[in-house]
């Protein structure tokens, strides 16, 4: 992807990066109720991992964006170290200030900007973990908001979704646990449901916008004017660049891959919870 297709596709994570933590509960439903979930999954997942002191947890986070999730995971898992990647720089900016507002110790960190659909990606991690943690396969992968970028279209020669999975199955340890928060419709389940949910969850954004430019209206016109342009930009990107597939479709992807379980814990509208493991 070139800069100006990065700048235009992505551009909340790009020239908006600033505005993305105060809006994206606006765009996402229930982003924080997803994001606590992965939490928790996150917690069952590792069971006596989590309680040896002696033994290091090492995550990838794809897309960790301003560190949602990732920012977490190191404040309340001390034994945890991560590796956090994304394509838009402005994200990460944001993702080191907050973690070093926090005083998360920069050592248990890396942050590297990088395409994850890359082809010397595998690579690239590997060294990245080898050189800063003294290890080349994860115990755990967590991704939210982000795959739901790549095609997943079965007759097109490359499914991106697939490529992301296996690469990720390659990444973690034996008994390593991927888990994908994100975006889903409802294809080959219903098509009623796809229509309706992407229309509900269109029109909430739209309403969201609304009301805080509303809000704005009388006493900071500029504000109201970036938030209806930001409603305009979220709900186009919502229809026309958004590549979502359904939650079963997926979790084939991820059995194709190798995972020998998978599940999906939570779904709302469009909003849901797979987990993988190895
Ligand atoms: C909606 S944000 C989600 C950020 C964060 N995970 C969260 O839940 O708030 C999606 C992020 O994925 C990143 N992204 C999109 N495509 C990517 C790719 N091919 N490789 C790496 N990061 C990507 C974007 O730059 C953006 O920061």
């Amino acid at each position: 992807m070139n800069d100006a297709e990065k700048r235009r596709k992505f551009f909340y994570a790009m020239k908006e990066a600033n505005m993305y933590d105060e809006t994206i509960e606006w765009v996402a439903p229930h982003y924080c109720l997803m994001h606590e979930m992965m939490f928790q999954l996150v917690e069952e997942s590792l069971g006596d991992e989590l309680v040896s002191n002696d033994q290091n947890i090492i995550a990838l986070d794809i897309g960790s964006g301003t560190g949602e999730e990732a920012i977490k995971l190191l404040e309340k898992i001390p034994t945890l170290k991560l590796i956090g990647i994304d394509l838009c720089q402005p994200m990460l900016d944001i993702f080191q200030e907050r973690a070093d507002e926090l005083r998360i110790d920069r050592n248990r960190y890396r942050l590297i900007e990088a395409d994850i659909l890359e082809e010397e990606i595998l690579n690239k991690i590997q060294c990245q973990a080898k050189d800063s943690f003294n290890v080349t396969k994860f115990n755990l992968v967590i991704s939210a908001f982000t795959i739901h970028h790549f095609s997943s279209d079965e007759d097109k020669n490359e499914c991106e979704k697939e490529k992301v999975f296996g690469l990720i199955h390659s990444l973690l340890k034996d008994g390593g646990v991927f888990i994908l928060g994100d975006l889903f419709n409802y294809k080959k389940e219903s098509a009623i449901l796809t229509d309706t949910i992407a229309k509900w969850e269109t029109n909430w954004i739209s309403d969201n916008f609304e009301r805080e430019a509303k809000s704005a209206d009388d006493i900071d016109s500029e504000r109201a004017m970036k938030l209806r342009e930001l409603k305009n930009a979220w709900v186009w990107h919502y229809r026309w660049e958004n590549k979502l597939d359904s939650m079963t479709r997926q979790m084939e992807v991820l059995k194709r891959s190798g995972f020998t379980e998978v599940g999906n814990p939570f779904r709302y509208w469009q909003v849901g919870l797979l987990w993988a493991k190895k």
